[in-house]
């Protein structure tokens, strides 16, 4: 079992984006500030690894965007970016362990790690993490039960 608090998802969304290495191209657009049992750790790692990948695999001087909202019982944190995107065909292997679509491996490329560790942590917290449809980019949807699945 994780150890779970009740915390502020947007706080927490704001430390993840503070440790990426371009936290300027973040923009949060959400109205709702929901407060939702997690072990803070560990969601604050899962979202970085799924904000430095949009990041990352998406041109410099595109914006990145943070939407959360709640229904029936969820909440949802959408993490969009203007990349070239994930073929929806790739869908459900996309967050096994050292998946990656890079074939020539750049020096800082990584290791395809980032996505199975945040599946992890997800389902952990009996939530979801899937690759939606997008017609722009990549859309990264995390869903959290706001009873923390109890
Ligand atoms: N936002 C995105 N846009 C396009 N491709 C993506 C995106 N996010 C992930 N991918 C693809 O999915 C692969 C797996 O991502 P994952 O984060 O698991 O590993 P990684 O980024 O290669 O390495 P690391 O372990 O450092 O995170 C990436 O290598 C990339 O091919
Ligand atoms: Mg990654």
């Amino acid at each position: 079992m994780i150890n779970k608090n009740a915390e502020n998802i947007i706080d927490v969304i704001n430390v993840s984006v503070s440790r990426c290495h371009e936290p300027e191209r973040v923009k949060i657009t959400s109205t709702e500030s929901p407060t939702v049992p997690v072990s803070r750790a560990l969601i604050e790692q899962a979202l970085f690894n799924i904000i430095d990948n949009a990041l990352r695999y998406s041109p410099a001087n595109t914006i990145v965007t943070i939407h959360v909202y709640s229904q029936s019982n969820n909440i949802y944190i959408d993490i969009k970016d203007q990349g070239e995107g994930i073929p929806l065909k790739h869908a459900h292997k996309i967050f096994d362990l050292f998946y990656t679509t890079h074939e020539d491996k750049k020096s800082d490329s990584g290791s395809g790690l980032g996505l199975a560790v945040a599946n992890g942590v997800i389902r952990a917290h009996q939530g979801r993490i899937e690759l939606a449809h997008s017609e722009i980019g990549c859309l990264m949807r995390i869903r959290l039960p706001v009873d923390g699945g109890e």
